[in-house]
């Protein structure tokens, strides 16, 4: 079941106009925000950085807060997989083809759901690959944006090197992955790269640096270059999706020995067992 201005309905009955400025320009953002046992996961940080994504486009949200949490509870509600994944998206709406905003235009709503599978054993236990490339987008990377042309592209670079994720370097610093957060390990200390306009907020990256500053693991939150992703000891790609993910080959090279390192297997742990333990409504980090 998926939802359509304002009706719910079977995803194969879902139309979209052809002049809609999704279709038309990518004119529109999105969120993907994963259910846990039905219970969506950090719904409110989702629910934040859409608001960030409409102003920065200069579009008003359609919904309240309210409205949002009504309508996607009943899409999970409507939806098989006990653990899901909902992709929300919103554009400009239908309008005669002309760059400049139109006039009085409704914007379009869809809401959809996924199963959210966890991660093959051969994933856990032997992490993935990933290659580099130099970070070609725009400089408004915060926005939540459905023109994902050039993310579109530097994945497939990934997969057309048997890689499952390129990470992106922008004049010499590690910005993100085409779809995904990046964490670097360097003499047991946890490295992010700083919120910018360069790279999402991912909501994944806010969990991960609370559990660390909760359990007291050492982290620094600071420009990380390119020499230092390709000699890290350990390098994580996270994502509402993919959650904590050890990545073990970086450009055909072995990362640290070349199985998910030490830091990473205790993150994923933190993880799971927080994702849990709010899905059960008790106190978050504790
Ligand atoms: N993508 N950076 C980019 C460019 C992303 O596309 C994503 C997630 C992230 C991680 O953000 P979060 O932790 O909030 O999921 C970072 C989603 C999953 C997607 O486009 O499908």
């Amino acid at each position: 079941m998926i939802y359509l201005n304002g009706k719910f309905m079977p995803l194969e009955e879902a139309c979209v106009p052809v002049l809609d400025r999704g279709f038309i320009f990518g004119d529109g953002v999105y969120e993907v925000i994963p259910a846990y046992s039905r219970k969506l996961f950090r719904l409110t940080s989702h629910l934040h950085r859409l608001q960030h994504s409409l102003d920065s486009i200069r579009l008003k949200n359609p919904y309240s807060n309210s409205q949002w949490h009504d309508l996607l509870k009943k899409i999970v509600a409507g939806n098989d997989n006990e653990d899901q994944y909902v992709y929300l998206h919103i554009t400009r709406g239908v309008a005669k083809r002309d760059h400049a905003f139109p006039q009085n235009c409704e914007p379009t709503v869809f809401i959809m759901s996924n199963p959210l599978l966890a991660p093959s054993q051969d994933l856990l236990a032997n992490g993935c690959s990933a290659i580099t490339a130099i970070d070609n987008r725009w400089i408004r990377c915060d926005i939540k944006s459905i023109s994902l042309l050039p993310n579109v592209l530097l994945r497939q670079m990934a997969v057309d090197a048997n890689a499952l994720e390129t990470i992106l370097i922008r004049d010499g610093f590690l910005t993100e992955g085409a779809a995904s957060s990046i964490f670097v390990v360097k003499d047991n200390i946890l490295l992010a790269a700083p919120k910018s306009h360069l790279m999402l907020p991912g909501i994944t990256y806010d969990v991960v640096l609370e559990l660390a500053a909760a359990n007291h693991i050492p982290y620094e939150i600071r420009e990380i270059f390119e020499e230092e992703l390709q000699s890290a000891d350990e390098i994580m790609l996270t994502s509402s999706t993919k959650e904590i993910m050890a990545v073990t080959r970086l450009n055909d090279n072995l990362v640290g020995n070349g199985k998910p390192g030490a830091l990473c297997q205790q993150l994923q742990q933190l993880y799971h067992h927080y994702k849990t333990t709010t899905m059960r409504g008790d106190a978050p980090l504790s």
